[in-house]
């Protein structure tokens, strides 16, 4: 029983640290001796509960149940009579009564003064107690040099070459009993690359390291990261092959100790719960069993699939299938596959990545050989089943016959190449490449696969963005159409029912909105009979003119269909120019081109502009305005009566060129047709023939009677509707009165001033009066118009105009009006309603 009090330490032992030849120590059950800092302890213990058996040994004195060196571990006193003492030859020894003057154990060194007198003992603070003798301090004898079953930190363990002497710990019997076990820990000096093995007896290893790789172990991998809290040392010189190991944190407590189970561990003590914790043991993992896979198998601690770890080396199968596959033991190991033999000429290798290198026992070692070398070697010798190679210092390691205890060292290992047959590599390879194109496949597949997704998403997001937009188009279209559509679809060539509208420019009402900003009131060029019209300004600076038709105007709604429809045909330079439309929202909108100066009525009406107009300007208007009409009646593709001509629809342009506009009232004929009867009415008074106003019907030359009050405005300066002779008589009649009695100059606009060629102008006025004759057929056509202008002919005398008296209660001036044709029996009764 090991009682020990530090108190009767301090008051009865003399606290040394050294035993001498006057000073033993004595199994008094209290005395030992501490090392200079405190943390050693020696003296005589006995281990375990029940023996009374005793022995000299080195204990932590923090933890006396921690014994770290047992000097007479096979030889126990079995009483309390034992003495540690120096005796007079130098040696440390341990007497007792019972063994008389043979001590029970003795240090046994030959001293080398020869006496024993200048040899003191002395315990470090390492746990090491050391003879050293004479004024050199010779170490003659240390407790490291024979340890028991503990491996300290500066102990060395391993081979002196010189004096033969092998370190190494064996494990104790038993907790009771110290004396030499059967486990031992030490340098593998059989191996060619010397490692350490744990081992059961001399043969029955259990655990091995692998051989020593520049920082470490090869089956050890943690050894070589930097802040592994061990470091290590490993000597192989023509002096020692030995290992130390010290702790690169001094406050660590370590040790290693080959316990009596069969177990290496390694113990680091935690103040905290003042307990040795096992860092490490030899059984941590399933492949740390040496040769767990038996020979030629491989234990890869990595596979999941199942706990049985084991899998043979390239070119190997499952010695017996039974216990592999079914009993899951491996330790039977790999034999190589039948009907693939090596030794050919063209053997090959195949490599076997982070292997701990297989036991060194059945390898040979060439020093400064190459990779390449290195294989030469192997595959010129039959018995090489497997080489490795190693650089700093080159050499090469070739193992023959056997390969046992391999395993996979997730971050460590080396390059293993094992022997196969060639037609193994070729399949090996094969596989490899296969490998290789699976993953290359699979890659491709992850790439297509994603690619596909993107391109789905991408496209479905198109089709989804397609469709809202198509669905918006078309039911914009539908609207569109359904507006544009006239309700005496009788009257439209079919051309224009199909799809009328594909390359006409549709705006969208946010863009009319901010060229207009927002229909302001300060854009507002004027009124017309179905709406305002505001200028406007688009992004790009391009001016326009946008004729935004009254929301309430359902009337408006067709004769802006039919303006549409038309216009969208129209391009002639005496036309204004539809830039396009907009429908949305029940917003209907018509873009123009803007036209800065206006309408001809601002003009010809206007005491001061009228100055401008000289006679030369007056008859381009006329001439341009007639081969407008002209265009439009015959010259383009569809007939079209304007229906509304008049002053104020003719726009000027910057050099004064007329511009006929607002073709909302334009009705197309058929070909074969030349009146069409309409039920609604729309004109201005002043500017519609007799037969449109009192009959609703209308032609070609209806336009011309309205041409021909234009001209006569043009010519006049007045308006039509502009009262002469007691107000009852109109330009007309004016016109015609003063042509009878030949006073035409009286006609004539007296701001034209006197520079005008008298045949041309009367001339001018009467083309005007045959214009304006009553009955229809009597007037020219527009073409014919255009030829009397253009050219010196014979006219024909005019007849009587029509409306040469102003109507009953028709006092409303320039605006349109909308007239509801009541036919009852022959009669018409024409009801004027003035907006
Ligand atoms: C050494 O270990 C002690 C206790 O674990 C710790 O407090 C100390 O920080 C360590 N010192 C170094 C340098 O790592
Ligand atoms: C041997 O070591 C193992 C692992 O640390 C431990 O569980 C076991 O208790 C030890 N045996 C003895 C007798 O100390
Ligand atoms: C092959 O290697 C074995 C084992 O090291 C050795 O005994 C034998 O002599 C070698 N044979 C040749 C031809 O080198």
């Amino acid at each position: 029983m090991l009682i020990i009090c530090l108190l009767s330490q301090q008051l009865c032992c003399n606290s040394l640290d050294t035993i001498t030849v006057d000073n033993p120590l004595k199994d008094d059950g209290r005395s030992f001796i501490v090392s200079s800092g405190g943390i050693f302890g020696l003296g005589f213990f006995s281990p375990g509960k029940s023996s009374t058996n005793r022995y000299v040994g080195i204990w932590y004195l923090f933890s006396n149940q921690t014994v770290v060196w047992v000097a007479n571990r096979d030889n126990p006193v079995p009483d309390s009579s034992g003495v540690l003492s120096l005796d007079g030859t130098g040696n440390l020894v341990i007497l007792s009564s019972s063994s008389g003057s043979d001590p029970v154990w003795s240090t046994n060194v030959n001293s080398t003064s020869g006496s024993g007198n200048q040899v003191s003992c002395q315990l470090l603070d390492t746990g090491n107690l050391k003879l050293v003798d004479g004024e050199e301090e010779t170490v003659v004898w240390q407790s490291f040099d024979h340890p028991t079953d503990t491996w300290l930190p500066f102990m060395k363990l391993g081979l002196d070459r010189k004096t033969g002497l092998n370190r190494f710990i064996t494990s104790w019997k038993s907790k009771d009993d110290p004396g030499t076990g059967e486990f031992s820990y030490q340098i593998d000096l059989i191996s060619a690359l010397p490692e350490m093995i744990f081992q059961q007896g001399i043969t029955n290893r259990i655990w091995r390291t692998g051989p020593w790789m520049g920082r470490g172990w090869v089956g050890v991998p943690q050894m070589a990261r930097t802040d592994f809290i061990f470091t290590t040392s490993f000597i192989n010189s023509p002096d020692e092959v030995s290992v130390t190991y010290v702790m690169s944190n001094d406050s660590i407590l370590t040790r290693v100790v080959a316990n009596e189970s069969g177990i290496l561990e390694r113990l680091t003590w935690k103040d905290s719960d003042r307990q040795w914790h096992a860092f490490w043991t030899s059984k941590t993992e399933e492949c740390d069993q040496y040769n767990h896979c038996g020979a030629f198998g491989n234990c890869d601690p990595q596979m999941t699939q199942s706990s049985f770890k084991c899998i043979c080396l390239p070119g190997f199968e499952p010695n017996s299938t039974t216990d592999w596959n079914t009993i899951r033991d491996g330790s039977d190991g790999c034999v190589r596959k039948k009907d693939r033999p090596v030794c050919g000429e063209a053997d090959g290798f195949i490599k076997v990545e982070q292997a701990k290198s297989p036991d060194t026992r059945v390898a040979r070692l060439n020093w400064n050989m190459g990779v390449e070398a290195c294989r030469e070697e192997c595959l010129n010798n039959c018995t090489c089943t497997a080489y490795a190679s190693a650089e700093d210092p080159d050499h090469c390691i070739t193992w023959h016959e056997e390969l046992l205890d391999i395993r996979l060292v997730q971050g460590g290992g080396q390059n293993l190449y094992v022997r196969v047959a060639a037609i193994e590599l070729a399949e090996y390879l094969k596989s490899q490449r296969s490998v290789k194109v699976r993953h290359k496949q699979q890659m491709v597949y992850i790439i297509v696969i994603f690619t596909s997704i993107a391109l789905a998403i991408g496209v479905l997001f198109m089709v989804y963005w397609f469709i809202i937009v198509k669905r918006r188009k078309e039911r914009k279209i539908k609207e569109r159409q359904i507006l544009l559509t006239p309700a005496d679809s009788s009257s439209i060539e079919p051309s224009t029912t199909g799809k009328p509208f594909e390359d006409f420019p549709f705006f969208e009402l946010s863009t009319i909105v901010a060229a207009t900003n927002n229909f302001s009131i300060s854009n507002k060029l004027g009124q017309g009979g179905f709406g305002s019209v505001y200028k406007g300004c688009l992004k790009d600076g391009v001016e326009i003119a946008v004729k935004r038709l009254a929301k309430s105007s359902h009337q408006g709604i067709e004769e802006f269909k039919n303006e549409v429809s038309l216009i969208a045909k129209l391009q002639h330079r005496n036309l204004v120019r539809l830039l396009g439309c907009c429908v949305e929202h029940h917003e209907k909108v018509l873009v123009y081109e803007y036209l800065p100066n206006k309408g001809l009525d601002s003009f010809i009406f206007d005491e001061e502009k009228c100055s401008q107009l000289n006679w030369e300007k007056r008859y381009n208007i006329i001439l341009g305005i007639a081969k407008g009409m002209v265009y439009l009646h015959q010259d383009s593709r569809l007939r079209i009566i304007h229906r509304d001509l008049k002053a104020s629809n003719v726009l000027l342009d910057n050099e004064l060129n007329p511009k006929i506009s607002d073709f909302g009232m334009a009705r197309i004929f058929k070909g074969n047709q030349n009146e069409a009867n309409t039920i609604r009415v729309v004109g201005t008074i002043g500017y519609m023939p007799p037969e449109y106003a009192m009959g609703g019907l209308y032609s070609i030359r209806s336009d011309v009677f309205s041409f021909g009050v234009v001209l006569l405005e043009v010519i006049s300066g007045r308006k039509n509707n502009s009262y002469y002779r007691e107000n009852t008589i109109n330009l007309i009649g004016h016109a015609w009165e003063k042509w009878k009695e030949g006073k035409t100059s009286d006609i004539i606009d007296s701001r034209m001033g006197d520079l005008w060629p008298n045949q041309e102008v009367l001339r001018c006025i009467h083309i005007g009066l045959l214009c304006v004759q009553e009955h229809a057929m009597d007037r020219p056509t527009m073409s014919e118009v255009v030829f009397m202008i253009c050219k010196d002919m014979s006219l024909p005398s005019p007849k009587q105009p029509a409306f040469i008296f102003n109507g009953q209660d028709m006092n409303a001036s320039d605006s349109s009006t909308s007239i509801k044709v009541n036919s009852i029996n022959n009669l018409s009764i024409t009801e004027i309603i003035a907006r």
